[in-house]
């Protein structure tokens, strides 16, 4: 049984020191016991459909490729050649006809990832193929969504044990992504997190926003730890978070009663951020770059049966939430400008960002880690 209550703060709670969001120290730390350590969400099991469908992502300074083998087993081996390091594919997403090739001198290997052929190693004395596979990190998949992980700390179904069959009436693994639009933020990735966690700048950045879902009506039921959100009520029952406030589209899955006129947002440390609507679900993947720069890509899925009708046309929630995303990013670049002034000092959360410092304080749990 879900629980939700209002958002609120314990006392005294205040923002990071600067250094957290501005310094290249903090984030080679970061980057090492959080990107290096935690379950990273790098995008949908559809972009895999068949054998050999590929694509690679760069996470924690490393290079994934991400592949589905002959098995049907999704892999994603570290890019680099057992040979002599290379950097085996460039790419950002293809189909390897049954192998992965090496462009340098042709070391080649299945999908699951075992050395084939080296040539002229055979002569090599004491050369054995079956110790050179490449190396691998590991894999979850989880509501049509895939995760990778370098080290990980827990187990994926541990780790994500209070969010397992949360979403299941939305029938989130079933649905097809209909569009993503990338956006390169000049703001710290903890920015975007700490943004999608408070509605307490809506009714100024948002106008448009509040006109539709009033930014009081918050109610939160994860308030602690590595999962973060709950709801916002829509002002009306049967409109839709779209440029026009309305939606042609039948609810998703077994979303009914109340659901119709609520939107959940979720913050699932460290990257990536899940909102349910009545018609369509968005999500954020979020990848720091740099301590001052993050890419986010923002997509949107629907059922594939709305999308296989005539007509379908995601333009009108899309649209909606870039200027929505850019109104976002405006205000998160603003505080990176101000964070790195002398006059920042850490500021008091209001009783609106309780999540914020339910963040904070999570964020320094797996830094002191
Ligand atoms: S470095 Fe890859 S085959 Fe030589
Ligand atoms: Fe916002």
């Amino acid at each position: 049984m879900q629980t939700f209550v209002r958002p609120n703060v314990g006392a005294g709670a205040k923002t990071l020191d600067a250094s957290c969001y501005i310094s290249a120290e903090i984030f080679a730390a970061e980057q090492e016991r959080i990107f290096g350590r935690d379950w990273l969400c790098v995008g949908r099991e559809e972009s895999l459909a068949l054998t050999g469908d590929f694509f690679t992502v760069q996470r924690a300074g490393e290079s994934l490729i991400v592949t589905r083998d002959a098995g049907g087993t999704v892999r994603a081996f570290f890019n680099v050649c057992r040979h002599r390091g290379t950097r085996i594919c460039e790419r950002d997403s293809g189909h390897f006809q049954g192998s992965i090739q090496c462009p340098y001198h042709g070391w080649t290997y299945g999908l699951d990832g075992a050395l084939k052929v080296a040539r002229n190693m055979v002569e090599v004395p004491g050369f054995d193929r079956t110790e050179y596979p490449l190396k691998e990190a590991a894999v979850a998949l989880w509501e049509g969504f895939v995760f990778v992980a370098l080290a990980p700390r827990a187990r994926f179904d541990e780790a994500f044990a209070p969010l397992m069959g949360r979403f299941a009436r939305w029938n989130v693994g079933g649905l097809t992504t209909a569009r993503s639009v990338t956006y390169d933020v000049a703001c710290n990735w903890k920015l975007i997190f700490l943004n999608y966690s408070e509605c307490y700048h809506c009714p100024l950045v948002h106008p448009q926003l509040d006109k539709l879902s009033p930014s009081d009506s918050g109610r939160n039921d994860l308030s602690e730890g590595p999962f973060l959100g709950g709801y916002s009520e829509m002002r009306q029952a049967g409109t839709s978070l779209t440029m026009s406030g309305h939606s042609s589209r039948p609810p998703l899955g077994t979303v009914a009663g109340e659901e119709l006129h609520r939107v959940y947002y979720y913050t699932i440390f460290p990257s990536f951020m899940l909102s349910t609507h009545p018609d369509y679900v968005m999500v954020h993947y979020v990848e720091p770059l740099a301590p001052n720069r993050t890419r986010v890509i923002c997509s949107f899925l629907f059922d594939p049966q709305t999308m296989a009708e005539p007509g379908f046309d995601p333009s009108d929630v899309v649209e909606f939430w870039d200027v929505t995303n850019r109104q976002d990013w405006h205000v998160n670049e603003l505080t990176q400008l101000g964070l790195s002034s002398r006059a920042y000092s850490p500021g008091p959360y209001s009783n609106a960002e309780g999540l914020l410092s339910a963040f904070d304080r999570h964020y320094r749990r797996v830094m002191e880690a």
